[in-house]
Order: structure tokens, then C-alpha cells, then sequence
């Protein structure tokens, strides 16, 4: 497989409280590298709030849910995609319900493009 162009590289951002969002990030990027030879780049947005969104074709986002609410680290994320992204958004619950607000919000952000 050739090897992709800078921009053309994967981001996996996300925000956690209790680990398990980056333990599934991790998964995710083994799987994207091993697999399917994808350039990765796994952030944690705790240490790096706002990475450059520039440098990537697509983006994986993802989130615990506490009390019916994603982490506003993930939403704010989220807002600064834009049309030239592929965006794939990933959540950590106990439920495995997507809470309306959640898909609203996101879809909200998303129908701005
Ligand atoms: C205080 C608290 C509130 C939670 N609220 C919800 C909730 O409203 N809906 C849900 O599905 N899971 C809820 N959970 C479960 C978390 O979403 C789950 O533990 C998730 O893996 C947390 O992700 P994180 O470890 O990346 O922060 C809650 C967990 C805690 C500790």
C-alpha cells in the first residue's frame, strides 16, 4: 500500500474522565496501522487541546458520556472540523442508547459544512 500524503493522515482525538475512551482509541489505532496500514496520530485532548486540524483527512473523535453529556472537550473538537474532513465520532457509555442531545449537537455542528 503507498504511503499516504501528510494530509492525508488520521487523528484520533479524544477526551476521557476515566480512561476507557483512550484505552479504545489505542485499539482503534492498532487496528488502522496493523491492518490497514493507515498513519495515525492518537491525542489525548486533556494534554493537547487543540491539534492541527489541517494536517488530516480523517478524523476519529471520541468521548465518554456522564449524566446524558459528552465532554465538552470532544464537542469543541467537533466545531473546528470542516468539509474536507472525514469525520467518525466514537462514544464510551453504559448505555447503548446515544442520548438525542448528543446526536443533535452533532448533528447540528455537522449540517454547518
Ligand atoms: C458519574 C458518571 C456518570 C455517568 N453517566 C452516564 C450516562 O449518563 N450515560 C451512560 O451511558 N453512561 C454513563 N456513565 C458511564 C460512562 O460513560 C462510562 O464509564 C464511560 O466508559 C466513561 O468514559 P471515560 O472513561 O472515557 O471517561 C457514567 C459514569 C460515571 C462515573
Amino acid at each position: 500500500m503507498p504511503k499516504v500524503e501528510r494530509n492525508q493522515r488520521t487523528l484520533i482525538a479524544y477526551a476521557t474522565k476515566s480512561g476507557v475512551t483512550g484505552e479504545s482509541a489505542a485499539i482503534i489505532a492498532e487496528v488502522l496501522r496493523d491492518t490497514f496500514h493507515y498513519e495515525v496520530d492518537v491525542v489525548d485532548l486533556k494534554k493537547n487541546t487543540n491539534p492541527p486540524l489541517r494536517d488530516y483527512r480523517n478524523i476519529f473523535i471520541g468521548s465518554g458520556i456522564r449524566m446524558g453529556r459528552w465532554y465538552g472537550r470532544a464537542k469543541k473538537l467537533l466545531e473546528r472540523t470542516d468539509e474536507h474532513h472525514n469525520i467518525i465520532i466514537f462514544l464510551s457509555a453504559c448505555s447503548p442508547v446515544i442520548p438525542r442531545n448528543i446526536m443533535q449537537q452533532c448533528s447540528s455542528i455537522l449540517s454547518m459544512f
